[in-house]
Parts: structure tokens; sequence; C-alpha cells
């Protein structure tokens, strides 16, 4: 907390501004209706093309939050340890170099990891505005306002919005801007829908502000795969609660234990590939959009591509959207990246 004015220093009092409300704001894009009537459109155009696909998005209720948090502590699981580890040995350098005072994050989630960059600007003793946007109100909302409580000079602009359709909401910066999107969540996006996310991502940008953004690297196909296909049945039980999202948001009749798990690496577009295999034609009915879906039985949802990247293509996925790669850091075992860039007009004063 700041000493006021006429106080000696560490004899602070709590004033109305510094109370955690007061520091915290939220927008909301997405309200429970607009979630589903979104959800309905695309499950049917999932469900109905072939092959068949739902959207990852869907993962994410209270049940897939937690699962997935589980996936995160699995053994085989190696993505969240290697940006964790990179995370706390880059923070103190990384804000004592960016001095960020506006950190935008995309995907915030729990906003567990973005507390290692706080901590190392609360030594700074600046004013610092956080920008968590994430679909899932109620963990992002309860996360970012522990936030609040936790951080005296932090102050909170949460967003309740897609990623993909939410970014041009985000408000305009407030001093040096540092946008972080984690754990290599980007993966998710196919080539073509992945450029127009860094298009949108680059507006939010400045000359001089940065980007972070957490890379799954290329590697051999066993660990690769095994990340995907734990011992433990933790993923396959996440695939397959895609399925009770659907049943319950739609009103759909789906037996999940009629699928089985499926994921592998498919080196030709560099990506894991998770699908849901019926071990018997069914059909199935949605409630809520009045239709029967026939599934035979060599016919496979896919539910998720998690892409993986490499040095080079990184820096060209970057330059394609009109960024540079300034800096490159991986974990000891060369298994995840951070890559931080700027926009490419960087050095000029052009806007
Ligand atoms: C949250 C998209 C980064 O692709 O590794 C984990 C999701 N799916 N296990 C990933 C996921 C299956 C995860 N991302």
């Amino acid at each position: 907390m700041w000493a006021k004015p006429g106080h000696a220093p560490g004899d602070s009092i709590l004033t109305l501004a510094d109370s955690p409300a007061l520091r915290y704001r939220c927008d909301r894009y997405i309200d429970e209706q607009n979630f589903v009537r979104v959800m309905a459109d695309d499950v049917l155009r999932g469900l109905t093309h072939t092959p068949k696909s739902l959207a990852p998005r869907y993962f994410y209720d209270e049940a897939g939050c937690a699962l997935f948090e589980q996936i995160t502590q699995l053994p085989e699981y190696y993505l969240t340890r290697a940006e964790g580890e990179l995370l706390r040995s880059l923070a103190p350098a990384l804000m004592r170099d960016l001095k960020p005072r506006d950190i935008v994050e995309i995907g915030s989630g729990s906003s567990a990891k973005i507390r290692h960059f706080l901590d190392a600007l609360a030594e700074q003793n600046a004013p610092v505005r956080y920008v968590p946007l994430d679909v899932n109100g109620q963990t992002a909302e309860r996360s970012a306002y522990a936030l609040t409580e936790a951080y005296p000079h932090l102050r909170v602009h949460a967003i309740i919005g897609d990623f993909e359709r939410h970014l041009g909401r985000v408000p305009p910066a407030q001093g040096r801007r540092l946008a972080v999107f984690f754990g290599s969540t980007i993966g998710n996006l196919a080539p073509a829908s992945r450029h127009d996310f860094l298009l949108q991502v680059r507006r939010l940008l400045r000359p001089g502000d940065r980007l972070l953004l957490g890379l799954d690297l290329v590697k051999d196909r066993a660990t690769l795969e095994a990340a995907y296909n734990d011992r433990q049945g933790v993923t396959a039980e996440f695939n397959r609660n895609i399925l009770r999202v659907i049943n319950r948001r739609l009103g759909a009749d789906f037996n999940p234990d009629a699928f089985a798990h499926r994921a592998f690496y498919e080196p030709s577009a560099c990506r894991i590939e998770m699908h849901l295999v019926p071990r018997y034609p069914q059909t199935v009915s949605l409630a809520a959009l009045k239709v029967a879906v026939g599934i035979s039985a060599g016919e496979s949802i896919l539910t998720e591509n998690s892409y993986k990247f490499t040095r080079e293509s990184s820096v060209d996925m970057l330059r394609c959207a009109g960024m540079g790669l300034e800096a490159w850091f991986t974990d000891s075992k060369g298994r995840f990246a951070l890559a931080l860039a700027a926009r490419d007009d960087a050095s000029s004063n052009a806007r």
C-alpha cells in the first residue's frame, strides 16, 4: 500500500480508493443465453459436417476446468510445468526490462501464472492494470478479484469474452502494454484462424509494447503422444466431458462411455489430434436443436487440434501478422518456448 501524504512511510491508511472492490471492474460480452445460442450453431455445424468435429472451447465447464487442472499435474503432461519453470526464472529480469504498466492476459483462466509477473512488479511500486480475458466468467472473475486483494497497487479490468471475437473490447492501454497468451492455447487454432487472431492481437499493441506467447514445441512423437494419452485416463475423461457439456447445455443424449479417446501426432500438420471414436454406430438426439444425428462406427469426432511449433514456424507466423520475434526462451529440456514479440514497426514512430 502506498503511504499517503502527511503519513510516515509504513503508517499507511486504508482509503476508499485502496479497497479491492474499487480497483475491480468487469465487462461481460458473453451471457448464458448468448453462449448457448452460439454453441448450438457450432455444434450443429460440427456434427452435420464430414468429418465431424466439436470446438475445444466447449470442454471447459466447471468439470472440464477441473479435469484440465488435473491434466496439468499429470507426469506425462510436461507443458504446464515447463512453462512454469520458464516463467519463474524469467519473471524478475523480464519485468525489470519491460516495466509493463498494462498487462492483457488472453485466456486468463485462474490467473495463476500472472502472479509470477505481479510478484516481480510489486517491487517497482508502480500502478499496474491487469486486463484478463476469458470465456469462463465464474473462474475468471473469482480469480481476477482475488488479485486486487493480493496486490494493493493493482487495478483489474476483467473482460468476459471469447478471444476470437472480443479482443476488440479490450480497453485502450494505460501505459506500456504487455499482452500474454500462455499455455500454448494458440495451438488450438488452425493456421487461418491463428493468423486472424494474431492480427487482432497486434491491434492491442502500440510500437514498443510486447506480446509474450507460450508455445509447445515439435518434439519426438512418443513424448507428444504420451502427454495426450496419460496412464490414468484423465485426458480421456476430459475429452468425453465435451459430450456431457453438450448433453446439459443442448439437451442431447450422448452416452460418453460409448466413445473411446484417441489422440495421436500428425507430423504433416505438426499437430496432436484428439478424437472421440464411437464404439458402435449410434444416433444422438439434440433436443434444443430438434435434430438427431447418426454416427457410424468408423466415424470419429475431432474434438481438438493442438498445434506444435518450432522457432522457425513461430518467426513466420509472427511475421505474417506484422510482428517480429525479439527473444526466444525455452525450458531446460527444450520442450516449451516463450516467444517475446513486438510490432514490426516498433522501432519507428509510425502508429
Ligand atoms: C489448453 C489447448 C493448451 O492442447 O495441450 C490438454 C488442452 N487437451 N490435454 C493442449 C489439452 C488435452 C491444451 N491447451
